[in-house]
């Protein structure tokens, strides 16, 4: 239809997008006519920017660790008609000890970051596949890490090993699910200057190494990634399941 966005119509709730990247892509969705929801264990966050971008968003405090936490949301949300048809896995956190190399490893750091990027990944598929299949289907995008699949870093122990899970997951609950019209693709970002990556961006020698292993010679920005979520939210993604899209400077397959 003349003057439609290609979210038009769409309801897509985005975790962790009280910050970062995530906020960037949840307001891309909404100016691309979608209904949004932000979700975030961080109220005030979530609620500047429900705020910001107005009627057309709400937003839940959701801790994606917590199962109760992200049933709850998601049941009240349909319960209320908002219902997502569109979600994006994103919420994550990379955490650091004294030294990160598996030798020394704390089981703290280890335990957190799994339990969060992980399991709290493994949760908010769990719910969102739930509330698709009784609807008519839905697209599930999950925020991956080229440390993944390059193995980047011998400080990069937990969080990789927690990324990798992540693209294991996806292949598997697109598989599970495409007879019910549920598509699932991982998004790997490059390494992005947000609140997240701190202990690197705040070090210009870490800062500098990382930024040298990206081919097209730059850290990336939120707004690199918002097309390609718009594409695998919208039907011009129809066709794709199962599929993790680089857009990562090079950095995970030059
Ligand atoms: N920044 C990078 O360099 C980079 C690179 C590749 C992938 N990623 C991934 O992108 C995603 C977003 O990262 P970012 O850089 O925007 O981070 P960020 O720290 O800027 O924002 C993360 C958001 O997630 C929320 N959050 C954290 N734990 C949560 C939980 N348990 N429940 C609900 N909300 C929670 C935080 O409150 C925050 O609003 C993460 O999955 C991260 O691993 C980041």
């Amino acid at each position: 239809m003349p003057g439609q966005t290609p979210l038009t119509g769409r309801t897509a709730l985005v975790t962790g997008s009280g910050a970062g990247i995530g906020r960037a892509v949840l307001e891309r969705f909404a100016r691309e006519g979608a209904r949004v929801i932000v979700a975030d264990r961080d109220a005030a966050a979530a609620e500047e920017v429900a705020a910001g971008v107005g009627a057309s968003a709400r937003y839940v405090i959701v801790d994606i660790s917590d199962e109760t936490s992200v049933r709850a949301a998601f049941e009240n949300l349909g319960a209320e008609g908002w219902a997502p048809d569109v979600v994006v896995a994103n919420a994550g956190v990379q955490l650091f000890g004294e030294d990160d190399r598996v030798a020394d490893l704390d089981l703290e750091v280890w335990r957190r970051t799994i339990e969060t990027n992980f399991t709290g990944t493994f949760l908010t598929l769990k719910y969102a596949v739930r509330t698709m299949r009784d609807r008519s289907g839905g697209s599930i995008i999950v925020v991956g890490s080229p440390t993944a699949i390059t193995g980047e870093g011998a400080d990069f122990t937990a969080y990789s090993a927690s990324k990798a899970g992540i693209h294991g997951l996806v292949r598997t609950v697109a598989a599970g699910y495409a007879a019910d019209g549920i598509r699932v693709n991982t998004v790997v970002p490059a390494y992005t200057e947000t609140a997240l990556v701190t202990t690197i961006s705040d070090d210009p020698t870490a800062h500098s190494a990382i930024v040298g292993r990206i081919p097209l010679g730059r850290a990336g920005t939120p707004r690199d990634v918002e097309g390609v979520m718009v594409l695998l939210a919208s039907d011009d993604g129809a066709f794709a399941t199962g599929a993790s899209f680089a857009v990562d400077g090079g950095m995970s397959t030059l």
